[in-house]
């Protein structure tokens, strides 16, 4: 498929999400270039009339910007009593709705504004499903950047094939918390993702992982023959 066929089904996605959000909402906003289709869709909403008194938690410092751009209300975190739905990416969606996220970059702000959300809906293009987690994209793991080496070494046991992330130009890639990814592939993708998110929690200067276990409620996955709605189960 092409770039182009791609992004149009990201956009169809995110078209489809618009359903979802109501008047008077606070939303979560994640962070991609499926949320960016998102965010101006939103906007043109906001800005049309359609949709009145919504704001947005902003999950990284280029959903802001981009936000703002669209003309939405922006509110912090921790300025909420909660956040109504989070609209989110994911580079991974399992047919039970785990998933992995973080390719962006923003998986730590991610995290937290998914678990304040009343409701987390994902938005992906049909490329995005996977039968196992780890067949198709890196796992980001966010670690301080002091020593970091030992978690390359604890993360080559559990059978990962680690780099850590780049800029473009050279220099190693901060989150917008100054902190470093670790992208830790994994060969025949992840046999127990509960098991190994337990085990990187664990560990001191592990700040956050990509797997988004259990958090997402609905995903809206557009593909060639149209558009699908994945409901977790219970
Ligand atoms: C950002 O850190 C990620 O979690 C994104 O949500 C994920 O990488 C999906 O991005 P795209 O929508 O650009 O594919």
């Amino acid at each position: 498929m092409t770039a182009d066929a791609t992004d149009g089904l990201k956009r169809a996605a995110a078209e489809r999400a618009l359903d979802w959000v109501d008047d008077g909402m606070v939303l979560g906003l994640g962070t991609g270039s499926t949320v960016a289709h998102f965010l101006q869709l939103l906007g043109e909403r906001i800005r049309s009339g359609k949709l009145r008194d919504v704001v947005g938690v902003p999950t990284s410092v280029r959903t802001g910007r981009e936000a703002r751009q669209h003309g939405i209300e922006l509110v912090g975190l921790a300025d909420v009593p909660s956040v109504d739905l989070t609209v989110d990416g994911a580079d991974e969606v399992s047919p039970r709705l785990d998933l992995i996220k973080g390719m962006g970059g923003a998986l730590l702000r991610e995290k937290m504004v998914a678990q304040a959300s009343g409701r987390v809906l994902i938005i992906a293009d049909g490329g995005k499903v996977v039968e196992r987690l780890g067949t198709r994209s890196p796992l980001p793991v966010e670690v301080v950047d002091w020593g970091y080496g030992v978690h390359t070494r604890f993360l080559e046991s559990q059978g990962a094939q680690v780099s850590v992330r780049m800029m473009e130009d050279g220099p190693p890639f901060k989150t917008d918390n100054g902190n470093l990814i670790l992208d830790c592939r994994f060969p025949d993708g992840i046999a127990d993702p509960h098991a190994l998110d337990v085990a990187l929690q664990c560990r001191a200067g592990v700040v956050e992982t990509g797997l988004f276990l259990g958090l997402a409620h609905v995903a809206v996955v557009a593909g060639a023959e149209g558009v699908q709605v994945m409901e977790a189960v219970p």
